[in-house]
């Protein structure tokens, strides 16, 4: 499986850094790796991972700026995007089709394609702007899978937190993830 991950600057850059730990471990799945410079800005800011790491952690790292690169052209065979967190910016980018950025680029040749892809917008509280675009996306297809904690799964760390959310993303790719804890009942 080609998995795009793009991540951009809303706050949560440590849901983008488990879930590509996680994917690391998954033979089956190759990742594409984009990230924005508020992104970089708000891993050093909120965790204590260097880009360095986060980049080992892909199989290929673009620069966003990069609109040459493979993942822009829909030729390029993908199975889906996941953009986690997105912010507010890079939403209404993709919303407006706008293109000015590798992640935008390759969040449009999702929806071009009828391919796979999901957005963990952050941003609070919402605007009818935000709202707006969010709607617009997901009558496209779009899956909106904002970084909402659960807490009918009794969690006690920050951790549990992060891999409820990686749970719900990996859950739109049909992956499953033994950490995430579910409700049975
Ligand atoms: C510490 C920090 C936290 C931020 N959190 C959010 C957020 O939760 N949601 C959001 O939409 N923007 C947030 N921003 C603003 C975005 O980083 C800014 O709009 C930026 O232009 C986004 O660009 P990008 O989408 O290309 O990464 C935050 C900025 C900083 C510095």
């Amino acid at each position: 499986m080609e998995f795009v991950v793009g991540v951009t600057g809303a706050t949560g850059t440590i849901y983008a850094v488990k879930l590509l730990e996680v994917l690391q471990e998954n033979s089956e799945v190759h990742t594409h790796l984009i990230m924005s410079e508020w992104a970089k800005n708000n891993l050093a800011v909120e965790t204590a991972y260097s880009w360095d790491y986060v980049q080992g952690l892909a199989d290929v790292v673009y620069d966003n700026s990069n609109l040459g690169a493979k993942t822009s052209s829909g030729s390029y065979l993908t199975h889906g995007m996941v953009v986690v967190p997105c912010s507010m910016k890079t939403l209404s980018s993709i919303a407006g089709g706008f293109c000015d950025n590798l992640i935008s680029r390759t969040a449009d040749v999702m929806l071009k394609e009828g391919r796979k892809l999901v957005l963990c917008p952050r941003e609070t509280p919402l605007s009818a702007i935000h709202l707006e675009n969010m709607l617009k996306l997901s009558r496209l297809g779009v899956r909106m899978v904002p970084p909402m904690p659960a807490f009918y799964n009794a969690p006690r760390t920050i951790d549990d937190l992060i891999n409820h959310q990686v749970m719900k993303i990996l859950d739109q790719f049909g992956i499953s993830y033994a950490k995430g804890k579910r409700w049975h009942g």
